[in-house]
């Protein structure tokens, strides 16, 4: 019989890789926290009309990534229904906050999310077809201040700040104001036709893409068509006052907290909600798919799918490209992050209850504990536990009748005697003390 494997694009994803990946989402949530931001929980599928309407239907993600069938109607009285895996999570989170009308709180709603979306690229490393998304979005009246370009800042500086908590040098942030809705239709126009005499001379894709999507021709990355591109109009010059003066509003605010940026005028990303303020935060560890993070604002999502007007700012995190930076950047950290504090190894038969009491006090005190594997020999018994965790108890007849317990510590190499009722502070302390060298 043929094996059976994984779909192509998508991955198990197994223990020491997954203690990254809990970390990762640990420190979003501290971060996320206080900032004021709570967790939504949305489905993940949802009616395609969503997406077509949300993301765009000219969008590359809606036109030809989605995941999309024809949900067949049970009963007589229900329709059948297109239904669609979720591509992304903003137009999710917008839809919730108009059904749970949000609005009427007159708040700020200030919300994250951490789960799995679905777009059917072709895969390589760090794109895949089922991939984890962290991500964010801060949504409300205007009279609550989501228009204010203080929120833009507030969001950019929460990213570098949960960066570099993570231990995640090196990033660079690009920043581009894309206008209002009214600025982008008179930007494409000019970016339309000023690809009219030069377009031959580009690659295929850009030839295709001057016609259907000329805003895409911006992402080109075919070295030869940089040159060209260079030469187009930049949406920096088609932007009104109220947009200019948002843009600058944003960099001054990132400006006087110290958060580093780059303009760059060629951001404009791949869906059509946004308004004003676009980013990605980007590493050069990452390859072609170098985008860490995006994002951006959007004002007139919430009107889009019919809720009312409530502009908003949110972004998404790649969690599978932070979890490949980070394997990158530190191999060593993170073979140890999966090591366990200490192997509980019964010496015989008689002595595994006592482990197992053993091991149920010290996880109880909030140790990482593993319990020996029931073959009763020192030397193996050694082995696992240099495999498996960071000190050794064996538990023998002599040791349970003096209560005196024989505890070694691999990266030391120290071997002590230690007092049964005392060896979990003893543990405790010591692996604080290993964690800190
Ligand atoms: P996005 O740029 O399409 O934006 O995706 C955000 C991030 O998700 C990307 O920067 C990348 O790290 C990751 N990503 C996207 N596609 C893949 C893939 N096939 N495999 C692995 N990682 C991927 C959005 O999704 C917007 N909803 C972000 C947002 C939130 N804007 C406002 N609020």
């Amino acid at each position: 019989m043929a094996l059976m494997k994984a779909v192509r694009g998508t991955r198990d994803l197994l223990p020491p890789e997954t203690e990254l990946w809990n970390r990762v989402e640990r420190t979003a949530c501290d971060v996320f926290a206080r900032y004021g931001f709570g967790e939504i929980r949305t489905p993940i599928f949802e009616d395609t009309q969503l997406f077509a309407r949300g993301v765009g239907e000219e969008t590359d993600i809606v036109s030809k990534e989605m995941y999309t069938w024809e949900d067949r109607a049970r009963a007589q009285s229900e329709k059948s229904q297109s239904l669609t895996l979720r591509p992304e999570n903003t137009a999710g989170v917008v839809r919730a906050y108009i059904e749970h009308k949000l609005a009427e709180t007159g708040l700020l709603q200030k919300l994250y999310y951490i789960g799995p979306q679905f777009r059917r690229e072709r895969p390589q490393k760090g794109r895949y077809r089922q991939f984890f998304q962290i991500g964010a979005e801060v949504i409300g009246p205007p009279s609550a201040g989501s228009e204010s370009p203080l929120r833009d800042a507030e969001v950019l500086e929460m990213l570098a700040t949960l960066l570099d908590a993570l231990g995640i040098a090196g990033w660079t942030l690009e920043l581009n104001s894309v206008g209002s809705a009214t600025d982008r239709p008179r930007y494409v126009q000019a970016l339309r036709e000023a690809l009219i005499p030069v377009a031959a001379s580009l690659c295929d894709d850009c030839q295709r893409r001057a016609v259907t999507n000329p805003l895409r021709v911006l992402d080109c990355k075919v070295p030869e068509d940089q040159p060209v591109i260079e030469t187009l109009p930049k949406i920096a010059d088609f932007l009104d006052d109220a947009s200019r003066a948002h843009f600058a509003a944003v960099r001054s605010a990132l400006d006087a907290c110290g958060v580093p940026y780059h303009v760059n005028p060629r951001l404009v990303r791949g869906l059509d909600y946004y308004t004003r303020t676009t980013f990605e935060f980007t590493h050069g560890g990452l390859g072609a798919q170098n985008a860490l993070l995006g994002g951006g604002r959007y004002d007139g999502l919430s009107e889009m799918l019919g809720g009312p007007r409530a502009p908003g700012i949110g972004f998404a995190i790649g969690a599978d490209r932070l979890v490949l930076t980070l394997q990158a950047m530190d191999s060593a950290a993170r073979g140890d992050e999966a090591l366990l504090d200490v192997y509980v190894a019964p010496i015989g038969e008689a002595q595994q209850n006592a482990a197992l009491q053993l091991a149920r006090e010290l996880r109880r005190q909030g140790l990482r504990v593993e319990l020996g594997d029931g073959s009763f020999r020192i030397k193996k018994a050694f082995e696992m536990a240099d495999k498996r965790a960071r000190s050794i108890i064996l538990l023998g007849e002599d040791e349970l009748q003096s209560g005196q317990l024989t505890v070694k510590t691999f990266a030391s190499g120290e071997q002590t005697k230690i007092a049964r009722d005392e060896i979990g502070d003893y543990l405790c302390r010591a692996m604080r003390v290993g964690e800190q060298n």
